[in-house]
Formats: structure tokens, sequence, C-alpha cells
């Protein structure tokens, strides 16, 4: 049976992650996959989840099935803290969750909704989309239109989002990434944000809302408002809810699926319907992570351990894209720092082409994808200069460093960037 199965395609980032791994320059620098490194280029397990892991082992609660939904008080969790408490009047009140595997599994989960409610429904993406939003959409059985996001200065394409946006039916979705835009970085203002909340209310589609990023961008409250905003507006809403990134449970498959309703009696179906989607693919999720999230969401001295924490991950990322900046202003990449200085999150775009990007990791072996995507937060900050002057190198700007300049420069004898960056610490973007 299995000689019948054409060549399948490999997925890119993937593959990007196995040629980094058998390049053994050391000087290399892995910015392809997402995931937070500290100051030391590791991926560290969070205080916070450290201690609730302990607090979880010593209570050796059982293992028995958790039902359909999930652990509940880890959904409930979730919908407080993407919209407010459920007492509040707000739109809690009429939400509905599902634990998922992650927020993959959420979007699957959401599609799969999508689809059994209106077979062949329209979702419009973003483009460039997060790499695996089609596949997955269009896996459910759904189908798939692309909207612009970044003007010709490489920030929001706000009158293009709008033009392109109006255009779209009652009977459509429209998944819109919640904060710090995947691959772009590029994020709408609050105006933009209110501007979108109307053309929903106005001709009724659905937004679909991808909360990847949530705490990494401008801080939780921050980043989540154009959600809560656009929850409070709108009848119908859903949301893919992910803890990989923010809690750094990238492995532990964590994450959330949000409905809301108009009415109480569809936001059950709502919810019944994920269930029995959840059912059909893998029947229930896995409790270790969510019942991390739970135990810290629940205490109030976890909480702020977690936040804290948080907001040291953002404020690292912050600084190398700062940092980034001024190394490509001084070395003469005016137009490339501009456009870095106004992203946020764990992503950045790089102007430049699919051969400048093939360049530099052919030459300096610095790894981005070739649309331009490196992942700020996966750089140390004492190879920042040496990324910069492979830019500016490609680029043929500034000092114009030669490939031998920059190998030099990021040459990384000390304690190893080799172990510093192993593949062995690889997480699914
Ligand atoms: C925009 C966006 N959505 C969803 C996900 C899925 O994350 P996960 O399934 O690891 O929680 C990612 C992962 O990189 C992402 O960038």
């Amino acid at each position: 049976m299995l000689e019948l199965l054409p060549p399948p395609p490999t997925d890119p980032l993937w593959d990007l992650t196995a040629e980094f791994a058998a390049d053994e320059r050391p000087e290399r620098l892995n910015l392809v996959l997402g995931v937070y490194r500290d100051a030391a280029g590791r991926t560290p397990v969070m205080a916070a989840v450290r201690e609730a892991e302990i607090r979880l082992a010593e209570r050796s609660a059982s293992k028995e099935y958790r039902g359909l939904s999930g652990n509940t008080a880890f959904n409930r969790a979730l919908v407080e803290m993407v919209l407010g408490s459920e007492g509040s009047g707000g739109p809690a009140g009429r939400a509905a969750a599902v634990q998922t595997v992650a927020g993959s599994g959420a979007l699957r989960l959401l599609a799969d909704l999508v689809c059994r409610t209106r077979p062949g429904t329209t979702v419009w993406i973003s483009d460039p989309a997060y790499v695996n939003h089609r596949p997955i959409l269009e896996a459910a059985g759904l189908r798939v239109r692309p909207y612009g996001w970044v003007d010709a200065d490489g920030g929001f394409d706000a009158a293009g989002v709008l033009r392109e946006l109006s255009g779209v039916r009652r009977d459509d979705v429209v998944l819109l990434q919640g904060c710090c835009h995947n691959p772009t970085g590029v994020d709408p203002s609050p105006q933009d944000w209110a501007a979108l909340a109307e053309l929903a209310v106005r001709d009724g589609w659905v937004p679909f809302v991808d909360l990847a990023y949530h705490g990494l961008g401008g801080g939780l409250e921050a980043d989540l408002a154009a959600t809560r905003m656009l929850a409070a507006r709108v009848p119908e809403m859903l949301i893919a809810v992910s803890c990989s990134k923010n809690f750094g449970l990238y492995s532990d498959r964590t994450g959330c699926a949000i409905v809301l309703g108009a009415s109480g009696q569809a936001v059950r179906h709502a919810e019944t319907t994920l269930q029995n989607a959840a059912r059909t693919l893998y029947s229930m999720p896995p409790e270790h992570g969510a019942a991390v999230v739970t135990t810290i969401l629940e205490d109030e001295r976890l909480s702020a351990l977690w936040r804290a924490e948080l907001d040291v991950m953002r404020g690292r990322i912050a600084a190398n894209r700062t940092d980034l900046t001024a190394h490509l202003s001084a070395l003469g990449c005016e137009v490339q720092a501009r456009s870095l200085a106004r992203q946020k999150g764990m992503f950045s775009m790089l102007p430049l082409s699919a051969e400048q990007m093939l360049r530099l990791r052919r030459q300096f072996a610095i790894y981005g994808t070739t649309s331009g995507r490196i992942n700020i937060a996966g750089i140390p900050a004492h190879r920042i200069p040496f990324l910069a002057q492979g830019i500016a190198a490609v680029l043929g700007t500034g000092s114009g460093a030669s490939a031998d300049a920059v190998a030099a420069a990021g040459a990384d004898t000390g304690d190893g960037a080799r172990a510093r960056q192993s593949p062995a610490v690889s997480s699914m973007p």
C-alpha cells in the first residue's frame, strides 16, 4: 500500500532546521524557529512553571480521563485571562471553551467547527501569514483567500486591508492575529483595530483571532486589548489561544479554543461541536500543560511570578530589536533599521530578497527563512553585531564587511555557539 504514496511535500521550516543541524560552521546562527532564547541562548523552563510542576508532582493527582473539554478549570482561567471575568457583564459571559492540543489544535478545532457549520466557508488570511494557517484551514475543508498586510514601507497597510476586507461576505470568516503578527511583526494600531471591528459589525463576518504571542509585544494587557475590544463589539467570534510561547510550554502542547456566541444555545452547541471534532481527532487533550497553567493562574503569587518572567522575556526581545536596529543604522542600513524599529514581538521581517537571505545562510551561516523572517527572540545578545554585519554585507552597504570579517566577528569559540544553538532544543514554530 505505502508504495502508492507519491513523494509528499515536507515542512520548509523543519527542512531548514535540519539544514542548520548539519551545518558545522562554528559561527552558525539559527533564527528560523519561533522559540524564545535567554541571553545564554537557552530556552528555559520558566520558574513559575517549574514551581507549579513540583506542586503538581507532590500532589500526585490521579491521571484519570478528564472529559471531552479537557481541564475545565484551565478553560475558565484562559477565558478570564483573554476576555475578563464572567461576572463582569463582558463577553466572557457568552463564551465557551475547550482545551486543545496547543494553538495549532485550537486553530484546527475551530476550523472544523466552521466547516461543520457551513462546509466550504471562505476564511481570509493575511498575506504573508503564519506558515501553518493555510494548511490547517484547508485540511479542515475550508477555502482560503489572502488579504494584504504590509505597505510598501513595511508598515501596517490600513487602507489596503480595509479595502480588501470590504469585499468579505457575511458568511465568511476573517483570521486576524491578535498581536505580534507572525511573520511580519507588524500590528494594526488601536484605531486600525477599531476600524476592523466596525467593518466586521457592518458586514457581519466572523473574526477568528489567533493569539500566540500575547505578553511578548507590548505586555499582556496591551497585547490582549484588540481581542477584548473585538469581543465586546461583535456577536460571534472564534479565538485560538496558545500557551506555547508565553508559558514556554512548547512541547507540552497547551492551548484553548474559545467561541463567543449571541445566544446560550448557540454557544452550548458550539462547545459540543468542538468536543465532537476533538473526539474524532485525538479524543481528549493532554493534561500536564493545562494543569501547570491552571496552577499558576489560580495562585496569586505564582501568577505574579509568571507575569514578571513574561515581562523579562518581552524586555529582552525589545532590547534585541533596539540593539539590532542601532547596529544596522551604524552600518548605513537606514531603511532596514527603520522598518525593524516599528515591528513587535518574536519575529521580524528583514526587507531582504530571497536571494539575499540565501546569501546570509550560505556565506555567513545566518539562518532565517527565504521570506526574510528572523526570530528576534532567538539572537544571543552578543551575536547581534555579527548579524548586523552579515545583513550589511549582503546589502552591500556601510562598512560592507567581507565574508571573512563577518565570520571572524561571529566565530564564537568562547563557550561554544554550537552548544547554545543546539538543534536538540528545537521546537515547532
Ligand atoms: C501565529 C501562530 N499561531 C499559532 C501557532 C501555533 O502554536 P502552537 O501550536 O505551538 O501552540 C504559532 C506557532 O508558531 C503561531 O506563530
